[in-house]
């Protein structure tokens, strides 16, 4: 295996996954008890991490589990596909519908994949030229409690990026999984999202459909001292010493962000790497630099996405300026309640608020 360290872009486990260690007893606890979660978080803060953790250690334990990022799913049929390709995963069964699409004759004389499906038809139906897509992606909704009602084992069923369900055709195909999913008596449901609004609006609202069907876990930053004795384990791995100022330095300028905090930890190491053993504060000015260049087309594209309105009250928030100062009220409280409801800002106190993203924040800073 490679060494990786600093893992940034990717979901993280193992040894690479730092802290949260209350938010794992929750949503474990909430699992064994059959209880489905809902994980809400901004971007990048490491929600599809913290659920693989969890999802390893269940199939560790001899638990099935499957995961679907809603992210990748282009259509209904993609998504029918993919429900049934993963959950039939936990039988060391790979890419089955594909292949099956390409040719029945070749898959059934694999053992294994002739006997899959004898025991599951639904998959030949993917093979069918007029099969009515509704009766198929029905099917598939349903087929991880068929599967473990079969296999006499339960399944911890993952949706990723749950929010773009509604770019698959909204409401309707909402509605008809919520009323599938709570007849599954052995399936326990994952939902992960970063639009926190449309997640809110999916899971919290009691007209919503699925209101009151998971548990919602809200994640914050990692807290300090986990971060702090993550990177300074990490760095003496590497025979680099690190100082207390030197982590109060990381993460006073990532706020404990896991992707930034990552990053800008990869870009120190990246300098100084064969070159020293400890690490300075000037070793942090100089990775932030280059981490904060690195992240340029991603800010900038953040940016673009916002009015003139709205950065003027991003660049309020930055200098802690009153938000209210002028007859602008009603444009300043309609741009406050946007950038609330893209995850820009959060609220810190009463007619208060934060920008999430620390290095958006820097960004917004340097360009005003
Ligand atoms: N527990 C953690 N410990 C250390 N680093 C973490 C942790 N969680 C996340 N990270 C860092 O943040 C990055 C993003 O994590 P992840 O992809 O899990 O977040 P996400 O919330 O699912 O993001 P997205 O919104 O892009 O889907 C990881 O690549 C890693 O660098
Ligand atoms: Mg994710």
């Amino acid at each position: 295996m490679m060494k990786r360290l600093f893992v940034t872009g990717v979901p993280v486990t193992g040894n690479d996954f730092a802290g949260r260690k209350q938010e794992l007893r929750a949503i474990r606890h909430f699992l064994q008890n059959g209880q489905s979660v809902v994980v809400i978080a901004p971007r990048r803060f490491g929600k599809t991490s913290l659920i693989l953790t969890i999802l390893q250690e269940l199939q560790k334990s001899g638990s099935y589990v499957a995961d679907v990022d809603l992210f990748t799913i282009l259509n209904k049929k993609r998504l029918a596909e993919a429900i049934v390709e993963k959950t039939l995963e936990n039988k060391k069964i790979e890419s089955i519908v594909s292949r099956i699409k390409k040719g029945v004759s070749q898959v059934v004389k694999n053992i294994e994949m002739k006997q899959v499906i004898e025991d599951y038809q639904l998959v030949l139906k993917f093979a069918e030229p007029h099969v009515s897509l509704d009766d198929l992606l029905e099917a598939a909704l349903d087929f991880p409690q068929k599967f473990a009602e079969k296999e006499k084992r339960d399944i911890y069923f993952f949706y990723d990026e749950f929010g773009d369900v509604a770019k698959l055709d909204g409401d309707d195909l909402i509605k008809l999984m919520r009323g599938k999913f709570q007849r599954h008596s052995n399936v326990c449901y994952i939902f992960a999202g970063s639009h926190e609004s449309l997640m809110n609006e999916l899971f919290t609202k009691r007209k919503s459909a699925f209101y009151k069907f998971a548990r919602i876990i809200y994640l914050e930053e990692i807290a300090s001292p986990d971060f702090a004795d993550y990177i300074r384990k990490r760095f003496k791995q590497e025979g680099i010493g690190m100082s207390d100022e030197a982590i109060k330095g990381i993460i006073g300028k990532t706020r404990c962000h896991p992707y930034y905090t990552q990053l800008l930890c990869g870009f120190i190491h990246y300098i100084i790497a064969g070159k020293k053993k400890k690490v300075e504060q000037g070793d942090i000015e100089d990775g932030y630099e280059e981490a904060f260049i690195s992240e340029k087309t991603y800010l900038e594209k953040l940016w673009e996405e916002l009015t003139v309105g709205q950065l003027e009250t991003l660049f309020r928030i930055t200098s802690s300026e009153s938000l209210y100062s002028n007859e602008t009220r009603t444009n300043v409280g309609r741009s406050v309640k946007s950038l609330l409801f893209k995850g820009i800002i959060k609220r810190t106190g009463r007619g208060k608020y934060g920008i999430i993203d620390p290095f958006f924040e820097e960004f917004l800073r340097r360009n005003r």
